[in-house]
């Protein structure tokens, strides 16, 4: 399209929103970022002495369960090009940078015996870029990527993790304390126990149906708390940064006003959100897990809950282990009440016992799982103030995918501007405290068992090409205009730049 033509789809697309969108104005101590995460873009897999982890292994062996056998082998090579990556978010505008550490690039072996200087070097240089470009870094100390070693002994369902897992902690606040002042222990707890320990769809692939999930989730709880102890009690005072854990969740909408569906979609936002958050706020699981798990567990014979319990002391080692909650959302579900499971094989899915599904006439992504609703956030960011004792909220990651990661995405535009719409009136309308945004993604990238098929990058990276060029989709200039005018409905944004 020309010039003139571009700006007045542009344009149209803007007004076709203009009435359901917010005009309100982000508050200046707002901030914005784009995320990413060190499997999924940095490569170099088995350069400088990073050693195996999870991913590289899951991918390596079992190429079968990912689309087109993809890995992330290369990824976008950021490990080699992450001066052109901080370049592209100078281009965006924003705030800071979300990345990953990767756990066997600083501890080869997973265990915090001997630090690999150049793995270490590569952050070092990545935040020195980033804060010479005036950007501040933002780190995830875990998005999924487990040293191999600690997965031959059990990898989440083991207890040790919970010291080492501190120790890595630990590793970082003291190789990078000073320069970064935001720390997110776990990136989406619930993906890596359900999926990695549960339904053996990513790393490691284990199918635990019934007990695998709840015990990951039991070590990853504590290992988090430790964590936050380490830092509170030994970083906190001169460093002076902050520390939480990302959750995510869709929101669950009750699919009619009926109170056994009502009472559903409550306990599948308990089952998905509270099973993390709950303990970090209150000290222990909600309520309703509890007695579910335990009643499930004694029918089928168990002699105690599947669900794991925690000591009164680890109760209060837990509780407040955060100075703010990150939040991943994307899309919303529709929850109906289902009957009461029958007594079988032992499962998460069957101690949660409701019915999800979506609306077909939602607009869809490219991911399965991802439907535009975007007054689901606003819902969701409103049940969390008032359940969760009105907590800083840190939306640390949201984004559209498509197949084509075509230059032209106008629907990432429409999704993004919808979204952002939403968390505006949140903040403005309904007083909930979110300070940041996150997009995802700042470029296309390997999404895990769907490899390089679903794309949600603001910047298009050439995975054909040895050089991985990025060029940057119509999204950039979108979201660089808000970023800049701190607003959403403005026809001319494009001209703005
Ligand atoms: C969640 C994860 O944190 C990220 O790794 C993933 O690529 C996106 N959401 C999209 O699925």
């Amino acid at each position: 399209m020309k010039a003139p033509a571009v700006l007045w789809f542009y344009c149209v697309l803007f007004l076709r929103n203009t009435n359901a969108l917010s005009n309100h104005t982000f508050p200046t101590w707002f901030k914005f970022g784009a995320a990413t995460a060190s499997y999924q873009v940095e490569g170099a897999w088995n350069e400088d002495g990073k050693g195996e982890n999870i991913w590289d292994r899951f991918t390596h062996r079992n190429s079968s369960r990912i689309k087109n056998h993809a890995n992330g082998d290369v990824a976008c090579d950021s490990y080699h090009k992450y001066k052109q990556d901080v370049q592209l978010l100078k281009q965006l505008g924003v705030d800071f940078y979300r990345f990953s550490i990767s756990w066997s690039r600083i501890l080869p072996t997973g265990y915090p015996d001997q630090v690999n200087k150049a793995g270490a070097q590569y952050y070092k240089n990545l935040i020195k870029e980033l804060k010479a470009n005036n950007i501040e870094p933002y780190v995830t100390i875990y998005h999924w990527d487990l040293p191999q070693p600690l997965q031959e002994i059990g990898g989440w369902l083991n207890d040790k993790l919970v010291d080492i897992f501190a120790e890595y902690a630990r590793t970082l606040f003291s190789l990078y304390g000073n320069d970064v002042k935001h720390w997110f222990t776990f990136n989406e707890p619930r993906q890596i126990c359900y999926e990695g320990y549960g339904i053996g769809e990513k790393a490691p692939g284990l199918k635990l149906p019934g007990t695998g999930p709840y015990k990951c989730a039991h070590v990853l709880i504590k290992s988090h708390a430790k964590a936050y102890h380490v830092y509170q009690e030994n970083f906190k005072e001169k460093q002076g940064g902050k520390l939480g854990m990302v959750v995510d969740t869709d929101w669950y909408e009750p699919a009619t006003s009926h109170p056994l569906d009502r009472e559903a979609a409550e306990r599948t936002l308990q089952f998905r959100w509270g099973w993390y958050v709950h303990p970090l706020v209150f000290g222990n699981y909600p309520k309703i897990m509890i007695e579910r798990v335990a009643r499930r567990s004694k029918l089928e014979g168990f002699e105690v809950s599947r669900l794991p319990t925690f000591t009164s002391e680890e109760i209060n080692y837990i509780k407040g282990t955060f100075d703010f909650l990150g939040f991943n959302q994307y899309s919303t579900s529709l929850v109906k009440h289902r009957p009461e499971p029958e007594i079988g094989i032992p499962s998460y899915d069957n101690d949660m016992g409701t019915f999800i599904y979506r609306d077909p006439t939602w607009e869809r992504g490219a991911s399965d799982w991802l439907y535009v609703v975007p007054w689901g956030i606003g819902k969701a960011l409103k049940w969390i103030k008032s359940n969760y004792g009105d907590p800083e909220i840190i939306v640390t990651e949201n984004g559209f995918s498509d197949h084509d990661g075509t230059l032209e995405d106008y629907k990432r535009i429409d999704y993004l501007q919808s979204y952002l719409s939403s968390i505006l009136d949140a903040i403005h309308e309904d007083g909930v405290k979110v300070t940041r945004y996150t997009a995802w993604s700042l470029m296309d990238n390997f999404e895990w068992y769907s490899g390089y098929t679903e794309k949600f990058g603001l910047f298009h990276v050439d995975f054909q090409s040895k050089h991985r060029t990025r060029k940057a989709k119509k999204s950039v200039d979108f979201y660089r205009n808000v970023i800049k005018s701190r607003k959403l409905n403005k026809c001319n944004s494009k001209t703005d730049s």
